[in-house]
């Protein structure tokens, strides 16, 4: 007999003679009472056992953390919180967990040690609900670029490429690192590497993207991308997915209203298809809250964050317009901010990014025209020649989500801004091919998948979101 999923049980329509579901002991309680979880669905399907009529060895057998197989009738459940229990008749143990030793005990954990545990923390409610919800999101990502006639593009993890110029890269080489061959120079003989050249994980596959647009019009990537700057903070992660669509003859509105598009279309979907999960992951973020001093508390439930950014458009505020108000703000003038904005042409710190959209205009905010000289190489100059069309979107409780611009597509200038910051022209060859035969204006974003997670399950800690985080220092499982 084929087993049915624990959701499948729960949502069924009728009682059913028999019955069989496998999965994970929660809890057994009064040698009688089994929660068990099969990671279908957040809920737990209550299953009755027989205690007078199983032997003693095997309700030993019963304990948190062990495989289960069940068989049995499928009634309606005389206890509160559920309607329909598994009244069990057949009970096989696949595989046994040592009740003393089993690391996720059905109790409160903190998220630090089931972060050490990353391997078992998917086997508690929070990590079982955040991972559907992931799962749901990246698929609500394809759903909608696809309905929009986007080709999924799937650029280079190893490049010789640094596209965001910022050098924060992982080298990918095969050489001995105890024993690296010298050219005359005496400089590393890269030549004799793997690929016969300096080689990165990449930090951001746009580049690549967008000689893909200048074909197939509209294209979005969705990857795995590494960056290597020490950045130990609860928003950064070594290796994150970032999804990038560019778009041939998008301007920088456009661009704008794309991603704000976007990001409306995956929170509704996920809203629609991961309710149970998401009413569990309010709970959770109540509970957390309530921990915290009432000025720090947020005013909305997780719920209600979501739909506010369904509900109401983006804020869109210029560079120059955000400096201002960050001038004048009280954090600034009574030097509460670690970074204090005195002048235009300020990069602006996370701090900042959080007043603007917490406490100034408490809705999400789009920010436009940087000044170039804190932005990367490849984004389209103003005619005023010192801001760049770059947009970054700002979320609260997050800070920075995407980062994107409209790009320069105008081969002399492009060539001379590399020049300036002194970009390998000859590295970037294929790069610059695009901007030589039949260049046009386009647009692009990146938006960092776990942060959009971040947001939507109410989660604070980026570690959290992801299955395996890879961090400075840590890289275990
Ligand atoms: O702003 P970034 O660096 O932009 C780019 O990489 C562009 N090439 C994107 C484009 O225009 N196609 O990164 C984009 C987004 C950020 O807004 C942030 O959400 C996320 O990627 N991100 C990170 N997420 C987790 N950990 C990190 N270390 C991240 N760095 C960036
Ligand atoms: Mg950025």
């Amino acid at each position: 007999m084929r087993h049915t999923k624990v959701k499948s049980l729960l949502n069924s329509e009728t009682t059913i003679s028999e019955v069989n579901a496998k999965g994970w002991v929660r809890t057994f309680r009064n040698n009688q009472f089994i929660a068990l979880n099969d990671g279908s669905t957040i809920n737990n399907i209550q299953c009755v056992v027989d205690f007078e009529n199983t032997p003693e060895e095997t309700l030993k057998r019963i304990t948190t953390g062990a495989a289960v197989s069940v068989t049995g009738a499928l009634v309606e459940s005389k206890g509160a919180g559920q309607k329909y229990e598994i009244q069990v008749s057949k009970l096989e143990i696949l595989g046994d967990s040592d009740a003393e030793k089993f690391p996720m005990q059905p109790k409160k954990h903190s998220l630090e040690f089931l972060r050490e545990n990353a391997h078992l923390r998917v086997r508690t409610n929070a990590f079982g609900a955040i991972m559907r919800v992931r799962s749901v999101l990246a698929f609500a990502v394809h759903q909608y670029f696809q309905e929009k006639g986007f080709v999924y593009v799937n650029t280079p993890v190893i490049t010789g490429a640094d596209a965001e110029g910022a050098g924060e890269m992982f080298q990918v080489t095969s050489l001995p690192l105890d024993n690296l061959p010298k050219n005359e120079g005496g400089n590393i003989d890269y030549k004799k590497d793997f690929f016969g050249k300096h080689t990165n994980l990449t930090v951001s596959g746009q580049l690549e993207g967008e000689t893909f647009a200048m074909a197939l019009g509209q294209i979005y990537t969705f990857g795995p991308t590494f960056r290597a700057e020490n950045s130990n903070t609860s928003r950064h992660l070594a290796e994150f997915w970032m999804i990038e669509p560019e778009v041939a003859f998008n301007d920088l509105n456009d661009n704008m209203d794309l991603a704000e598009d976007f990001i409306q279309y995956v929170i509704k979907y996920t809203m629609d298809k991961c309710s149970e999960d998401l009413k569990f992951l309010e709970g959770r973020l109540a509970d957390e809250e309530k921990q915290k001093p009432q000025a720090e508390r947020s005013e909305m439930s997780l719920l209600e964050k979501l739909n506010f950014v369904l509900e109401n458009n983006f804020k869109r505020v210029s560079y120059t317009e955000a400096i201002d108000i960050l001038r004048d703000s009280t954090p600034n003038k009574k030097k509460k901010f670690s970074y204090i904005i005195n002048e235009w042409g300020a990069d602006l710190q996370s701090e900042h990014e959080r007043y603007l959209v917490e406490k100034h205009f408490k809705c999400p905010v789009i920010l436009f025209d940087y000044p170039a000289n804190i932005k990367a190489f490849y984004m389209r100059l103003n005619e005023d020649g010192k801001t760049v069309r770059a947009m970054d979107i700002l979320f609260p409780g997050i800070g920075e989500i995407v980062g994107g611009s409209q790009r320069e597509e105008r081969y002399d200038v492009l060539v001379e801004k590399m020049k300036a910051l002194g970009i390998d022209e000859e590295e970037l060859w294929w790069y610059l091919d695009t901007r030589r035969f039949g260049s046009a204006v386009h647009s692009g974003f990146g938006l960092g998948f776990e942060r959009l997670v971040l947001f939507v399950t109410g989660m604070t800690n980026i570690r959290d979101v992801i299955p395996f985080p890879r961090t400075p220092q840590n890289a275990e499982f």
